[in-house]
């Protein structure tokens, strides 16, 4: 390519076209006002590149100092906003390799040798994508670490825990924070698989096939950090491969689906637990809005807008797996679809973690170090929720087996008591003795001890268990993994 011929009046790849294409054509082709996102990767995977060259002297040193100084002008050039995107040059690539030319001449040209596009957007959408796994991880774990401090609050505090979202047994409240925390902790193991096999270096396999140039593509992958835990390199192995497959986007978006249908299901126990109906919660206003119409409604927007949100994440998943279900080997241009997706997904994903720290854990202010305006938490509701609908009844028929009644029996014997107490509109603590012991004549005084919501609590001490003692176990081994101090 001439300089004249990267004009942006001109077409951007080469003398061999006869006409040039339409506007429509162009944008409907061009990725630029998209792909302009991936410029500090493209300019970090050409720095790698050429550095390369230079020192396998392929391109002289003065090429290669050209080529740093035309960069880096480039990139404070983007950073002000003073950068010109052209459409006409079609991609983020072309247009910064067109600018470097006009900066510093031949040396501009010689930067793509060895290299095509083709492994250059592979690897800049992986550097791109592997920083923006870093970030992240570490909102993840903040997320973690404000639903840890909520819960370290509420060892005590008990609800209703549901199934079918029928009252089914009391658990402590923080055991029910506890399993998101483990939900999110598993999301961060599968983002740093993931973050694994994107950090791998598609450069150097050129087109498709490879390049006749005696490239040291490990040295590329030294320079941009694509090595393991051992500092070796990571390189993809196959050429055709590294060019074409897009999996490493695509279990990114699996990965940021499951986190946001984790966020969807807290989102759906917030909306439920702050209606009047359960009482149970407050969050602060900043993330409700009111109601047009009923001045006394306080709506749930951010929970809900999350719950929202996540179809739109698996959505993009279903659009990348559709993506590449009908490709052959190796690039096609269907692959430049593969960002817009990409881009949302992250976006969405780390604003809704960002939003949901805050919401969970409260706003720090800068001066006092002081959080407040996180989850406000109304321990009577609770309370007074889980005495209705008869939660300790499993505690009676245990009580019963251990006085030596076969299961079965004893659960048909609680089935009338319950029956009974319901007519009654009471709950099963509330029933006299006499009366339970009607029931069964195994029944004594010290039933009352099973019965109340605490007792009911202790009993389940296993390992995993929402007994205070086991969920005491758990926030300890989270305040470690989480490097919370204590
Ligand atoms: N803009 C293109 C993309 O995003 C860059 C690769 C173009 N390669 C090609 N052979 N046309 O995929």
């Amino acid at each position: 390519m001439s300089p004249n011929q990267l004009d942006a009046k001109s077409q951007a790849w080469s003398a061999l076209f006869s006409e040039p294409i339409s506007e429509l054509v162009q944008r409907y082709t061009a990725s630029v006002f998209f792909d302009r996102r991936l410029w500090k990767a493209d300019i970090q995977g050409s720095l790698a590149h050429a550095e390369m060259l230079a020192a396998q002297g392929i391109i002289s040193a003065q090429d290669w100092a050209d080529i740093q100084r035309g960069l880096q002008q480039i990139a404070h050039e983007i950073e002000s906003g003073t950068f010109e995107w052209k459409l006409a040059l079609e991609d983020v690539h072309l247009n910064i390799e067109a600018r470097l030319t006009q900066l510093v001449g031949d040396a501009g040209k010689r930067l793509h040798t060895g290299r095509s596009r083709n492994d250059q957007v592979a690897t800049d959408v992986r550097l791109w994508l592997r920083d923006e796994i870093d970030g992240l991880l570490a909102l993840l774990r903040d997320l973690q670490r404000a639903l840890l401090e909520v819960a370290e609050q509420h060892v005590d505090s008990i609800l209703p825990g549901f199934t079918h979202l029928q009252v089914a047994q009391p658990v402590s409240f923080a055991h029910h924070l506890l399993a998101y925390v483990e939900m999110f902790a598993r999301d961060e193991e599968r983002l740093r698989d993931v973050r694994r096999r994107t950090n791998r270096l598609p450069l150097g396999s050129a087109a498709l096939a490879g390049t006749t140039y005696p490239l040291d593509r490990e040295r590329v992958a030294r320079t941009l950090g694509m090595v393991d835990e051992h500092g070796a390199p990571q390189l993809c192995l196959n050429s055709l491969d590294a060019v074409s497959d897009r999996d490493f986007a695509i279990e990114f978006m699996a990965a940021a689906s499951l986190i946001m249908v984790h966020i969807s299901r807290l989102s759906e126990e917030l909306i439920l637990w702050m209606s009047q109906n359960f009482g149970f919660i407050r969050i602060a206003d900043r993330f409700t809005t009111g109601s047009s119409i009923m001045p006394q409604k306080k709506n749930p927007d951010v929970p809900e807008l999350a719950r929202g949100k996540t179809g739109r994440v698996v959505g993009h998943l279903m659009a990348l797996l559709m993506l590449m279900k009908g490709q052959p080997l190796a690039y096609n241009k269907d692959n430049q679809e593969d960002k817009e997706p990409l881009f949302d997904t992250v976006d969405t994903l780390r604003d809704t973690l960002r939003i949901f720290i805050d919401m969970i854990g409260g706003e720090r202010d800068p001066a006092t170090g002081e959080k407040s305006g996180g989850l406000g938490v109304n321990r009577e509701a609770m309370e007074a929720a889980a005495r209705r609908g008869f939660a300790t009844a499993t505690d009676l028929a245990d009580y019963l087996v251990k006085k030596g009644v076969p299961f079965r029996d004893a659960h048909e014997t609680v089935a009338a008591a319950v029956r009974s107490a319901s007519a009654r509109g009471c709950d099963l603590a509330e029933l006299p003795l006499v009366e339970l012991q009607q029931f069964h004549p195994a029944i004594g005084p010290d039933v009352f001890e099973a019965l109340t919501l605490r007792g009911s609590l202790q009993a389940r001490n296993t390992l995993g268990g929402t007994a205070p003692a086991q969920v005491q176990r758990q926030l300890q081994r989270h305040r470690q993994r989480l490097g919370l101090a204590g």
